[in-house]
């Protein structure tokens, strides 16, 4: 996030500008505000103003970057959106990303617009004014009010601009954001669009510089004894002239609501300047964060100049320490403590990249219903509110840059990163970067990670580097000079014999496993794209579950580690391609719904009785044949039996796994699970009928009535006895009435092409312009009108214009420096202008266009390349209509492509929600809308009893936002 280094802005801004002295507020009411920009988007797919941005002139852009562009018949849409989702799967397009038609080889689906409109009410004069974007894929231009402000380049950083000088205070605003997905930047599923928040925020001139607040516990030698030692470090921004005499003021707030300490400090700030203050403290008896007990506490910082509030800003904290030690490996608060974690990328099923906060929460609460207490932001900066997720439900988290780089710009994006993340209590290491091949066993690659690691210490002295790498016992390059040693799979006596030559440098499993499996599937199936979930198959670079964690988990130098991955992810169909669209390395599928593996993990990784058998025991045709069947479990011994008869007991080892043939009969498969001689669990799968009735549970059944909260609903069929029926595929109807709508559908199935979102489409009736006359003829300027625009002028006398016909484009009939009129009638109904839109799409004006119909002005292209599109149902009635346009061609020949339509744009009509059960199991999620009240979901399907489910949506805090 930059902040802007040219102070000359401010200096104008302050001669209008009254001094700080004058504000007139109260703690309660700091000037700052934070408000979501994230409702009330509208949305156009497809590059249809390539020329759009102009670096000729300060507001000269055209198309949609224009102020006065129309935008009515653009999607109307919240963010976070991801416009890859919504197409569909094309084999042709890339197998790695998921086989979505977006980025290179499909211009016309790479490029995405967006606008919104909002007031600024008058009471903002002298606000400095903020937009942050958390994360757009991918290169984004950002106008507003015609302004461009900012080109970023890149996915996954946030990046924010002092919006303050180009603001209507006291008018309406339009942001107009250009994305460009047509380059992918990693090898995996990355979506499409703004799909993570944004924000505008507003404060006084002088306030809390963006992320200008660090705050750190510390104990002597890192030993969580006695009391805390607080550091604040905090950055003042001062847009005025004037120098400014600032009191910043500190509370600290304890987990449970108390006032712990209280501390200040005075510093002068300068004008047109940054200042850092800092500040210390003690928390005596502090309480510690961890991931079983994540206990946050609260910092208050006040700024005040002269006895006024000028800011206020709340900072989450943690009290804990972290520290990764050679021979004990990752200690917590002091004590060695393993990392069960695992790596992620940041999409799910239903919504692709663009997670609603409330999936955040889901997502993390499942990771740690197995064990998972550890997160790698796998291979890029996270959205801040997973680190919020997991600061709340605790998970200890690796943050990964995306890129190693010591340039200018990202090492920009790396302390951007870090200037943002340092102070959630869950990071708990920073990653360089992951498996750069080509670089990291060279002096240069080791000098890069040095620059950026020593950088690291700058901004956040609390926490160590690593780097994922996908080495043995190599110690040239990167390894030889980062912190702790990563380790991306390499399970081998290189492991010990890397560890014996440097005794000390702390280690952890950067990345590990990486074994396929496919949720309810015992039997690979190639065709299909299905892999066994015993934990049997993986990649030639892998190994299964038992054996890397049975390696690491007899280590504890090497800190624990991270699976690959806790999530399936769309991409990297590993061992397959087509059909397969989706990863098969999760613990849990696309939807969160856990593979056999997870209770392999639940039973070393908690301290919960696992006993979990598997496959299921629907086997119809294969009566007598031998099925392997699995334990999975903690308890030191299991016995097995089929329908009551013992199959015999065996002993478990530890981070291990006990096996059987069985001989398939149908009925019950059951065991016991005994520790210490007695029956400590018991688990049992049962043939079960055909599916019946369909069953819906919700993962939550209150949402806050906010727009944004969401549930995850289970779909399921079950027999006649209620039991679940694990080769269920019925395909499902969902119907939603109230104050709810649906977001996204999926089933975890990595072959499934069926859609994980059903939008809405409205109708277009394209009704073609022909006939057009022109006459070479003089153009007012500015659009002013002519005599020959209007409807009642004779034009039988002009020449006539071939029309558009297939390969030809019609004649361009204007030379350099002419200018001419063209006119053309079009017969609408009263039913066709009963429809919500009504535009006009021009083929192309060539070079500068004004439209008129009726002899309104209804539009104005300036681009010769542009397919323009103005809503003219204001200007339409019922019967003849008169288009004219007035075209001056400024270079070559030009004039107006004569293929012109007008589209009338009807209703979306509800859309037909469906998905099929993947192995017994689909899921829905649902969204709240901003309205309290019940929602009622109905699941049908041909042949089963339907289900209904209601939920409540209740008022709730709304999170502050933009009207
Ligand atoms: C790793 C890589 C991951 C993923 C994984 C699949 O080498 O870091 O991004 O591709 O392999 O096994």
């Amino acid at each position: 996030m930059q902040i802007h280094p040219c102070f000359t802005r401010w200096l104008l801004a302050a001669s209008l500008a009254v001094s700080v002295a004058a504000f007139k507020v109260t703690a309660a009411d700091s000037p700052r505000e934070h408000l979501s920009l994230d409702a009330n988007w509208k949305f156009h797919l497809g590059d249809d103003w390539p020329n759009a941005l102009r670096l000729d002139k300060a507001g000269a852009s055209g198309g949609p970057a224009a102020e006065k562009f129309n935008d009515n018949a653009w999607r109307s849409l919240d963010l976070p959106h991801d416009w890859a989702i919504e197409l569909p799967f094309d084999a042709n397009a890339d197998g790695s990303h998921g086989f979505k038609p977006v980025g290179p080889g499909f211009p016309k689906n790479s490029t995405g617009w967006y606008r919104r409109t909002f007031d600024l009410p008058a009471a903002d004069a002298r606000k400095r004014l903020w937009l942050t974007f958390d994360g757009v894929f991918r290169d984004a231009t950002v106008w507003v009010n015609g302004w461009l402000v900012t080109r970023h380049e890149g996915g996954y950083y946030p990046f924010r601009e002092d919006i303050t000088d180009v603001a209507h205070v006291g008018g309406r605003n339009v942001v107009t954001v250009k994305v460009d997905a047509s380059k992918f930047e990693g090898w995996f599923y990355e979506g499409a669009g703004i799909y993570r928040h944004v924000w505008l925020d507003k404060t006084a001139p002088l306030a809390i510089a963006p992320d200008g607040i660090f705050v750190r516990s510390e104990f002597k030698h890192n030993l969580p004894a006695g009391k805390a030692e607080i550091e604040v470090e905090m950055r003042l921004l001062n847009s005025l002239t004037n120098q400014a005499e600032a009191t910043v003021n500190c509370e600290i707030i304890s987990p449970d609501g108390k006032s712990v300490a209280k501390f200040k400090e005075s510093e002068a700030v300068k004008g047109a300047a940054l200042k850092t203050v800092n500040l210390e403290s003690k928390v005596a008896s502090p309480v510690f964060w961890s991931p079983e007990s994540p206990k946050l506490y609260k910092l208050i910082t006040t700024v005040a100049v002269a006895g006024k509030v000028v800011d206020q800003k709340e900072t989450a904290f943690g009290i804990r320490t972290f520290a990764f030690d050679a021979t004990n490996g990752f200690l917590l608060n002091g004590r060695h403590y393993e990392l069960y974690g695992t790596c992620n990328h940041q999409d799910m099923a239903g919504v692709g990249a663009a997670l609603p906060d409330a999936l955040q929460y889901f997502r993390i609460a499942k990771l740690k219903e197995f064990g998972c207490n550890a997160y790698r932001t796998s291979h890029n900066p996270p959205t801040p509110e997973l680190l919020d997720a997991c600061d709340h439900l605790g998970m200890i988290v690796m943050d990964e840059s995306r890129l190693l780089g010591s340039d200018k710009e990202n090492m920009q994006k790396w302390e951007d990163q870090i200037r943002r993340d340092r102070n959630h209590a869950s990071v708990g290491i920073w990653s360089v970067a992951n498996e750069e091949f080509s670089v990291q066993a060279t002096p240069q690659g080791g000098n890069v990670a040095r620059t950026m690691q020593t950088f690291v210490k700058s901004l956040d002295p609390t926490r160590p580097t690593t780097y994922a790498a996908p080495q043995g016992d190599t110690f040239d390059g990167i390894n030889g000079v980062i912190e702790v040693r990563g380790w991306n799979y390499h399970i081998s006596s290189e492991l010990d014999s890397y560890h014996a030559k440097h005794p000390s440098q702390p280690n952890v499993g950067t990345e590990q496993g990486s074994t396929v499996s496919t949720r309810g599937i015992y039997t690979n199936d190639k065709v299909r794209g299905y892999v066994s979930a015993y934990d049997v198959n993986f990649p030639s670079w892998a190994t299964t579950a038992e054996r890397w964690w049975s390696c690491f988990g007899d280590r504890p130098w090497l800190s624990g580690g991270f699976v690959w991955t806790g999530f399936d992810y769309r991409g990297e169909p590993t061992p397959y391609s087509w059909p397969c669209i989706n990863s098969h390395f999760g613990i849990l599928d696309m939807c969160g719904f856990p593979k056999d593996n997870f209770y392999y993990y639940q039973s070393w990784w908690t301290t919960n009785t696992v006993l979990h058998l598997l496959p299921h025991w629907n086997w119809a045709g294969q009566e007598g044949q031998q099925i392997r069947v699995d334990a999975l479990s903690n308890c030191e011994e299991v016995e097995l039996f089929l329908n009551g008869q013992s199959l015999g007991k065996q002993a478990m080892k530890r981070n291990s796994k006990l096996s059987w043939q069985v001989k398939y009969a149908p009925g019950t498969l059951s065991a016991k699970g005994f520790t210490g001689g007695q029956v400590v669990a018991e688990a049992k799968v049962e043939t079960t009928g055909d599916a019946t009735a369909i069953q819906l549970a919700a993962d939550r059944s209150a949402l806050n009535a906010d727009g944004e909260d969401v549930s995850a609903l289970t779909v399921s069929a079950t027999d006649a006895q209620g039991r679940v029926v694990p080769v269920a595929g019925n395909k499902i109807n969902f119907a939603i009435e109230g104050a709810g709508k649906i977001l996204g559908v999926g089933n975890g199935d990595p072959s499934s092409h069926e859609p994980d979102t059903f939008v809405a489409q409205p109708p277009v009736k394209t009704i073609p312009v022909n006939h057009w006359r022109w006459q070479l003829a003089t153009v007012p300027g500015k659009g002013r009108l002519a005599p020959e625009y209007a409807n009642e002028f004779d034009d039988s006398a002009w020449n006539t214009i071939k029309p558009k016909t297939d390969g030809d484009t019609g004649d361009m009939v204007l030379n350099e420096g002419q200018s001419g009129i063209f006119r053309a009638h079009v017969s609408l109904t009263e039913a066709d202008l009963a429809n919500p839109g009504v535009q006009i799409r021009f083929g192309g004006i060539d070079d500068h266009g004004w439209i008129f119909v009726n002899h309104q002005r209804v539009g104005e292209s300036r681009d010769w390349s542009a397919q323009p599109e103005f809503d003219i149902k204001n200007a339409l009635h019922a019967g003849d209509n008169v288009i004219a346009v007035g075209v001056n061609n400024e270079a070559g020949t030009g004039g107006l492509n004569p293929d012109v339509n007008v589209e009338i744009v009807g209703k979306p009509a509800a859309s037909a929600w469906s998905r099929s059960l993947f192995n017994g199991l689909a899921q829905v999620l649902v969204q709240a809308t901003k309205d309290a009240g019940e929602i009622k979901l109905t699941a049908s399907a041909d042949g089963l009893q339907p289900a209904t489910i209601t939920l409540t949506s209740q008022a709730g805090p709304a999170r502050p936002s933009v009207p």
